[in-house]
């Protein structure tokens, strides 16, 4: 089956390049032992992905759209410089309490702040005087095209937005489900904006059949 295929690959590649973490070991069991939907979260090595990009770009400044329980906040907290900092937004008070707490086990309280609320209002409250380096979109994908527009004024360069491949279903024109008409939505939105050039890879791994679209303000 595809899918054993994928994650044995995943663990055969992360067995030489990444190493054991008690910390992310401790997050992931105090996500899971709160009943937290924690297969949302990225994979370790995209959370790893995430943080090189941060190393290679030298960036200070993050945002982080829908961060659930912390794990991908946690990776990139620890690419940044020590006056650099993760904002973080989260709309579910059950989830933000368990990001508080692996926040603090992860010895990063001073690097990742919480925002709890609908991310939206959230970022509209942010003002585009402070840039970001890199906003990750990673929330409920109904709200992409809102989370994209707004991500474009607050960012001096970078974006990623997590889970448009969606197993492929964003390709398929019999499919209306909410979350794959959210990806196409920003698909269109990008194809007719000057401002921005962006692709998707596809990825795949212990977390299925996913993607990661990557976007740079011109
Ligand atoms: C979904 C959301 C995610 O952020 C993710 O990583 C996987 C799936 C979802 O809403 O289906
Ligand atoms: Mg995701």
């Amino acid at each position: 089956e595809l899918q054993s295929l994928f994650t044995r690959s995943d663990a055969y590649h992360n067995s030489f390049l990444i190493k054991p973490d008690p910390i992310l070991d401790f997050v992931q069991k105090n996500t899971k032992d709160k009943g937290i939907e924690y297969d949302a979260a990225v994979s370790p090595a995209q959370g790893k992905f995430l943080q090189l990009i941060l190393l290679s770009t030298g960036a200070k400044r993050v945002l982080e759209v829908g961060s659930l329980a912390g794990y991908s906040a946690i990776w990139m907290a620890r690419a940044l410089p020590d006056d650099g900092e993760v904002i973080a937004l989260e709309l579910e008070p059950l989830h933000a309490q368990a990001l508080e707490e692996n926040v603090k086990a992860a010895h990063l309280s001073s690097k990742i702040k919480v925002i709890v609320g609908p991310a939206h209002q959230s970022m509209k409250d942010l003002p585009s005087a402070k840039p970001f380096d890199l906003v990750f979109i990673d929330a409920d994908k109904q709200n992409n095209t809102n989370y994209f527009v707004e991500a474009k004024r607050l960012v001096r360069k970078g974006g990623i937005v997590d889970n448009v491949g969606r197993n492929g279903r964003p390709a398929d024109p019999d499919d209306h489900d909410a979350k794959v008409e959210g990806v196409r939505g920003l698909l269109r939105y990008i194809k007719d904006d000057g401002e921005v050039e962006a692709t998707t890879i596809h990825t795949v791994g212990e977390k299925g059949f996913d993607g990661f679209l990557y976007a740079i303000r011109k």
